[in-house]
């Protein structure tokens, strides 16, 4: 959400990444098939729980879908997801290089320096979610 405020990316289509584009992952290692997964997962949740138009959804599922292939997108919302994953891989002590980021705003020595702490803090997602006005007590999965 603090790179979507600098690159204008879609906010909507970035919390939703930020929520969901690791949940059908296996393992901490090396999980090929979560970014299909999870965005097959994601899919049945439109209009559910959340409503997404179809270019936000498009977009969301392009995100989540192809998050952990290394690549750069031409669209800024993806940009920012990709990005926002990326600067969060210090919680395993992956330090993605500046030219492996797909925005400005991710390559700016702030922004490195504040995710890479927060990243080695390892946020837990209920304060993530607190900051966003959610509370994981009244949240319902089915
Ligand atoms: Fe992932």
């Amino acid at each position: 959400m603090r790179l979507a405020q600098s690159t204008g990316a879609r906010l909507d289509v970035v919390a939703l990444f930020a929520l969901s584009h690791d949940v059908c992952r296996t393992n901490e290692g090396i999980d090929r098939q979560h970014g299909l997964e999870s965005a097959k997962w994601i899919q049945k949740l439109n209009g559910k729980y959340f409503h997404l138009d179809e270019e936000g959804m498009d977009l969301l599922v392009r995100a989540i879908r192809y998050h952990s292939d290394g690549l750069i997108h031409e669209d800024v919302t993806v940009q920012t997801c990709w990005d926002a994953d990326r600067l969060d891989l210090a919680r395993v002590s992956i330090f993605p290089t500046p030219e492996r980021l797909c925005t400005t705003a991710a390559r700016n020595a702030d922004i490195l320096s504040w995710a890479t702490e927060r990243a080695f803090r390892k946020v837990p997602a209920f304060e993530t979610l607190k900051q966003w006005g959610l509370d994981l007590n009244t949240c319902v999965v089915e």
